[in-house]
């Protein structure tokens, strides 16, 4: 069965656009090895002509909150490797729309199924409730980012600062300045939950409302952005903190680390 597409504007072309770059950089990272990662964009401001049916689109039967029908989102497939985002997007991701009901989605574009049957990411229920708070927050952060970097992995690993969110978060705003100033509101710590579960997604939801990255505990981290290359500096500066902290406990020592004074004075350059 050829399934129907919709046209996509050149606007939200762009936003892809950003999101396959991004991917190369992940990539060079290591933090999104095999299928590792996820990434979804709010497209339902941009998406403004729809069709009048959705007879003829693929449909995918889901458990998604009252609050997320018709909402339209580009998201990753299950699966799919990331770093092949930029040579066939259409393979690797789709965009879908949430059904009146909440009972499933359409896909409107991409997910395409060379090799079985395309699926959204494991993790779709999160970047659905994330969303959905987002929809309500005065930040406009239409991105959310999920990979597997592996410095803040390693600290989540840590039987003291992995176990303590005060503790973490000194542990990176405090090995320099920027880390500080550019993810202020710090990073969430949630514990071990199940991949793709609904209460990894509830709490990193409601995580992601106060904080700038969401850390799940021996997995990976989250967070949002007005577009995907701001989500990505989120992590990238909470990670660099934890690098540091790392490199410095591999020279054999415990980092000094900036004082709360010093950090304070450096909240005041905002
Ligand atoms: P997906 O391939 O289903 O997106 O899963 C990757 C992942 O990182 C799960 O947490
Ligand atoms: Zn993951």
């Amino acid at each position: 069965m050829q399934w129907e597409q919709v046209r996509l504007l050149d606007s939200v072309l762009e936003e892809i656009e950003k999101v396959c770059t991004v991917a190369a950089t992940l990539w060079q990272r290591r933090w999104i090895e095999r299928n590792g990662g996820n990434i979804s964009l709010n497209l339902t401001a941009k998406l403004t002509e729809l069709p009048e049916s959705y007879d003829s689109f693929r449909y995918l039967p889901g458990d998604f909150p009252a609050g997320a029908a018709g909402m339209v989102l580009f998201v990753t497939g299950s699966g799919k490797r990331l770093r092949d985002l930029s040579g066939s997007v259409e393979g690797v991701a789709c965009v879908a729309r949430i059904d009146e009901g909440g009972n499933g989605c359409h896909i409107l574009w991409g997910g395409h199924n060379e090799e079985g049957a395309f699926q959204p990411s494991s993790e779709f229920i999160a970047h659905v409730m994330i969303h959905l708070m987002k929809k309500t927050a005065t930040d406009k952060h239409r991105a959310v980012l999920h990979v597997h970097p592996q410095e803040l992995i390693a600290l989540s690993h840590h039987p003291v600062i992995g176990r303590d969110e005060r503790k973490l978060n000194h542990a990176c705003w405090s090995m320099l300045p920027e880390i500080r100033l550019f993810v202020p509101r710090g990073i969430g710590l949630v514990p071990f939950m199940l991949p793709g579960s609904k209460d990894l997604a509830t709490a990193t939801a409601r995580q992601l409302s106060l904080r700038d990255v969401v850390l799940w505990s021996k997995h990976g981290a989250v967070a949002t952005g007005k577009d995907i290359g701001e989500a990505f500096d989120y992590i990238d500066v909470a990670n660099k903190g934890a690098e540091i902290y790392l490199q410095c406990l591999s020279s054999g020592f415990v980092p000094e680390g900036m004082s709360d004074r010093e950090m304070n004075g450096v909240m005041r350059l905002l």
